[in-house]
């Protein structure tokens, strides 16, 4: 038995949660369980709201910056958490990692250069791309005995042929779940390293890793390797702080630094959101207890779903993911076409995930389910999908 409570269900309705509160405007109605977007169902500990409390009750929200025990409190994180130093000066603040890639993409390419993307991947990757006007180049995960991979002499062969300038890697990747190893970070590297490719590793999940994994930071990897990247990270999926809207963007290279602050700048961004900061600085100083605690919970929640789909609902494949608390689960052997799906999923089951065509075209039958819920929500989750499954046959 830990000592905090994730258990407990906490209606998050009425408080602007796009989880929650968003149904009437994106899906028309209200009566959909949400387990789609990635955020979690679990309230901060005590310790990390006692310091939100106190900042608020200052009363005084004037423009922010960082001091210095903000930087040695993230120093200290990495450091302890993923063996690597952090210099203070790598570090840019932005209120968002998807911001953060917009400018990365500005600062790295210029209109009409080819960037590159693994789908099936998180959408707003090639929304940045396509919003920044430059061009989407796919290098498709291979999908193998129910596993996936990258294909390492198609991403050559394309970066080659579109003369790709850019590479936004998902590290560890949503939605299929890997935790990319050494070996494959370092055969990526070399290839970007080769032609010249700006790699955007985005990191923001490298908190969720499961048992028997082992998260590689790109930072760790050769210092040539090293200078090569754009690192996204942010406490906002670890602690459930989107909402707060920060993010620490770290580049080693001076040169590609300054390229990125312009971009950032030239958005208008400077002083970062005050309670973000105290977040952040709380959450990284006093969160670990509770982030190991839910990280065990959130395993706990993957066996409970592994376990019912492989007894009473086979027709549904889970793509075992190495971290995140997103799963992908393959729904091909259901027959169903897209629409078909979205019927199951919606009219019948009466559940919100996100559909895989999201993700990309050829996993147009698959479902992102978000298990950063108490275990009962997840339980319900899947007692309605059995139900809408037999109910069909
Ligand atoms: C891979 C990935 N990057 C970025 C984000 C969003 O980051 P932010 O809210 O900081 O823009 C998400 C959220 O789901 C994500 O999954």
């Amino acid at each position: 038995m830990g000592i905090y409570d994730f258990d407990t269900v906490i209606g998050r309705e009425g408080t602007d949660s796009v989880k929650f509160d968003a149904a009437p405007r994106l899906k028309g109605r209200n009566d959909l369980l949400p387990l789609w977007v990635a955020d979690m169902d679990f309230r901060l500990p005590d310790e990390i709201l006692e310091d939100l409390h106190c900042r608020v009750k200052h009363g005084i929200f004037g423009y922010t910056e960082p001091g210095a025990e903000y930087y040695e409190t993230l120093q200290s994180w990495f450091q302890e958490q993923y063996r690597y130093r952090l210099e203070t000066d790598w570090n840019t603040i932005t209120p968002g990692v998807v911001f953060a890639i917009g400018c990365a993409i500005r600062a790295c390419t210029e209109p009409g250069d080819a960037a590159l993307i693994q789908p099936p991947v998180y959408p707003p990757f090639a929304k940045m791309i396509r919003g920044n006007g430059r061009k989407i180049v796919n290098s498709q995960l291979v999908y193998e005995n129910g596993a996936y991979r990258m294909d390492f002499d198609g991403f050559e062969r394309t970066i080659l042929a579109e003369k790709v300038k850019l590479f936004i890697l998902c590290s560890p990747h949503n939605p299929v779940g890997r935790v990319w190893t050494e070996e494959e970070l370092l055969r990526i590297a070399g290839i970007c390293e080769r032609h010249g490719v700006t790699v955007v590793a985005d990191e923001i999940h490298c908190d969720f890793i499961y048992p028997g994994h082992h998260f590689t930071p790109w930072l760790t990897l050769p210092e040539r390797y090293a200078r090569l990247a754009i690192v996204c990270t942010s406490p906002s999926k670890t602690f459930n702080l989107a909402g707060l809207q920060l993010a620490n963007i770290l580049i080693p290279d001076e040169t590609l630094r300054s390229r990125f602050q312009r971009e950032v700048h030239a958005c208008g961004y400077g002083p970062p959101n005050a309670m973000g900061l105290a977040a952040t600085e709380a959450a990284y100083r006093k969160g670990l207890p509770w982030l190991k605690e839910l990280i065990a919970y959130l395993n706990g929640n993957l066996d409970f779903v592994r376990t019912f789909l492989a007894e009473k609902l086979p027709q549904i494949r889970l793509v075992e993911p190495e971290g995140t608390y997103l799963i992908w689960l393959d729904c091909t052997s259901l027959g169903l076409t897209r629409k078909q799906l979205n019927r199951l999923m919606e009219d019948k089951a009466k559940l919100w995930l996100d559909h895989g065509d999201r993700f990309s075209a050829e996993t147009a039958l698959f479902e992102r389910l978000n298990i950063a819920a108490p275990r009962a929500v997840l339980e319900r989750a899947m007692r309605q999908l059995e139900t809408a499954i037999s109910k069909r046959t």
